[in-house]
């Protein structure tokens, strides 16, 4: 137990800087999203057993913490989207690696934009 948190702890701070978290938070997106789709496969699903199958379980997502998770769901898609196209980028013009942090700040910069706006539509409601 001791040595898979000593193992975890090294993971996230091994190297740090840009590179490492560009890393970190493209993995969690990429699964956390995956995570999602696997609901969502679910809850189309349910289409099979007729509208009130389907509708009682969408309630499921008008709760508060269903509504945190779906602006956490807003963030995972966009990062994961652009930082995809940083890598892609990077990937097919090696050149452009010196402006890999650069870029990557820009992917944080457009992240936590769309995540603010999409946010608070998604919020709005619950403060108006
Ligand atoms: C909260 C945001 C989302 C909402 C409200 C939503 C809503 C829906 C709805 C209503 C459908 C059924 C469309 C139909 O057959 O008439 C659907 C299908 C689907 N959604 Fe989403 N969706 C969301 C996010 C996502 C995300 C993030 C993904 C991918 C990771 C995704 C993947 C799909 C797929 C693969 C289908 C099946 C398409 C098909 O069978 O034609 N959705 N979604
Ligand atoms: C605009 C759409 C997308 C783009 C451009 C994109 C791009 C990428 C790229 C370039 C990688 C490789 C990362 C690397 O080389 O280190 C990757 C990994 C991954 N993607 Fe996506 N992706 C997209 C959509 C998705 C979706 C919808 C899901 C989930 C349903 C997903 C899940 C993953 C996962 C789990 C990985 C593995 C992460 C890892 O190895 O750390 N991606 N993606």
């Amino acid at each position: 137990m001791g040595q898979a948190i000593s193992s975890l702890w090294r993971g996230i701070t091994y190297r740090g800087r840009e590179g490492h978290y560009a890393f970190i938070l493209h993995r969690l997106a990429g699964v956390g999203v995956l995570a999602f789709l696997v609901l969502h496969v679910f809850d189309i699903f349910l289409m099979a057993f007729g509208e009130n199958a389907f509708n009682d379980f969408l309630t499921l997502y008008t709760n508060p913490i269903a509504r945190v998770a779906e602006v956490g769901l807003i963030f995972g898609v966009v990062y994961h989207a652009f930082n995809g196209l940083r890598i892609i980028i990077i990937d097919f013009w090696p050149s452009t690696t010196v402006y890999s942090r650069q870029l990557w700040w820009l992917v944080v910069a457009i992240t936590l934009v769309l995540t603010l706006v999409g946010g608070f539509f998604t919020l709005r409601h619950f403060f108006m």
